[in-house]
């Protein structure tokens, strides 16, 4: 089943082109000269008006999940106007965190059967919200449980790190953004340009992928490191959280995302020039602002790896980088699936290279059923 694969991972990063095809498929709707482009995503139609009223969504998931949602949260937030919170499944259980009747609790979780976001979808209920499912399992416990949704429709995920779900997740919500905020005439050239993106997108992941031989080499100049820090912000924060989440699980080797806005406030005590920095500052309206952590890092003498937009190169580090990452640029809210995949690489080269379990690293489950 693996095919010319050595791993399902592998595999399943390849497939990314065609998971993302098959995500979209049937609900990119072309406009015409009296109806603005749109999106169709069929289980939540007839629900959309009540989620356009809430005074609140929430976004609840686990793991990878989580990170999806937080990758598209400023989206759903710019387009629906409604305040969206992120939330651990387990930590709104813990807290016993208050929902409302009013609020829209979004369940993100590829198996669809963990049991934190599970039990979180039966505490939600329990507090009347209206509950959403965005599952890749149909026929799971949360597809089933939840009074709308949506499939991710991006295929079977075998491996243990979740990657081709992860990009199939952002699509779907990104659209949830899009049909939620499709009353609104203001947005509509924004919209329009991310569903014109929304098409494009397997194209742009295809070229990604030839990335693939650049980030075994740099695997290979960070095989015998302890530690690799992440800075992202804005769209890219979850980016540089997912991309750490890889390292640690499959390489394991010691990985933190951290939110580049918070540098100053502890992180910049930990650089030097041995341990490995990957900076993400491709093109959008935080780029300036990456642009002078940049700086900051260097002026410190940081081990820096620079994920760029092609070409940006010279302008964001022009004192030079260890290593710089260029990839296509596009649509500011879609870029994290495009940023992801080198990531993924990386950690799978890295996890190869360190003799590890790819598709099963040690202690821990596909779908964790148990609290
Ligand atoms: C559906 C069909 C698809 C068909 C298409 C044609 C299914 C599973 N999907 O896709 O095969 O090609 O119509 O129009 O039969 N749901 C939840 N929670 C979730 C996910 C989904 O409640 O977590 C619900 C939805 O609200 C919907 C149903 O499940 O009622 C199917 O969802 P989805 O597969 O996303 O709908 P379509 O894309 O319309
Ligand atoms: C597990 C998996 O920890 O559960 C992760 O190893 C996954 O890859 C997490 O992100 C959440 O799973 P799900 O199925 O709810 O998305």
């Amino acid at each position: 089943k693996k095919g010319n694969y050595d791993h399902f991972m592998q595999k399943e990063i390849y497939e990314q082109p065609e998971s993302l095809r098959t995500t979209l498929r049937g609900r990119l709707i072309p406009g015409d000269h009296f109806k603005a482009k749109g999106v169709l995503l069929g289980g939540l139609k007839d629900h959309l008006r009540t989620i356009r009223r809430s005074r609140r969504i929430l976004f609840i998931g686990c793991g990878t999940s989580y990170h999806a949602a937080l990758a598209t949260r400023a989206l759903v937030e710019e387009l629906s106007e409604v305040p969206v919170t992120m939330e651990i499944a387990s930590d709104l259980l813990d807290r016993r965190a208050p929902i409302y009747r009013e609020d829209t609790a979004v369940f993100v979780s590829q198996s669809g059967e963990t049991a934190d976001t599970l039990q979180a979808l039966e505490y939600a209920k329990s507090h009347g919200a209206l509950c959403v499912g965005i599952t890749n399992m149909v026929g799971s416990a949360i597809s089933r449980g939840t009074d709308c949704g949506v499939h991710i429709n991006a295929g079977c995920e075998i491996g243990v790190a979740s990657t081709k779900a992860y990009t199939s997740q952002i699509a779907v919500m990104t659209m949830l953004a899009l049909a939620v905020g499709e009353d609104s005439i203001s947005t509509r050239a924004r919209r329009e340009a991310i569903i014109d993106c929304l098409g494009e997108l397997p194209g742009v992941v295809k070229k990604v992928l030839q990335l693939d031989e650049k980030m075994k080499e740099l695997a290979t100049t960070l095989v015998e490191e302890q530690s690799l820090l992440l800075f992202g912000r804005g769209y890219n924060y979850a980016t540089a959280l997912e991309g750490a989440l890889k390292v640690k699980e499959l390489a394991l080797m010691h990985s933190e995302g951290i939110l580049a806005g918070e540098m100053k406030h502890g992180p910049l005590a930990l650089v030097d020039e041995t341990l490995p920095i990957i900076v993400i500052a491709t093109r959008d309206g935080t780029c300036s602002k990456q642009q002078s952590v940049i700086q900051q890092l260097q002026a410190r003498k940081g081990r820096l790896i620079v994920m760029c937009s092609n070409g940006d190169a010279a302008t964001m580090c022009p004192n030079g980088a260890s290593y710089v990452i260029e990839v296509p640029q596009i649509q500011d809210c879609l870029q994290p699936i495009i940023n992801i995949i080198p990531l993924q690489l990386l950690a799978y080269h890295l996890t190869v290279l360190r003799g590890f379990n790819v598709d099963q690293p040690r202690n821990l489950a596909k779908s964790v059923t148990t609290e």
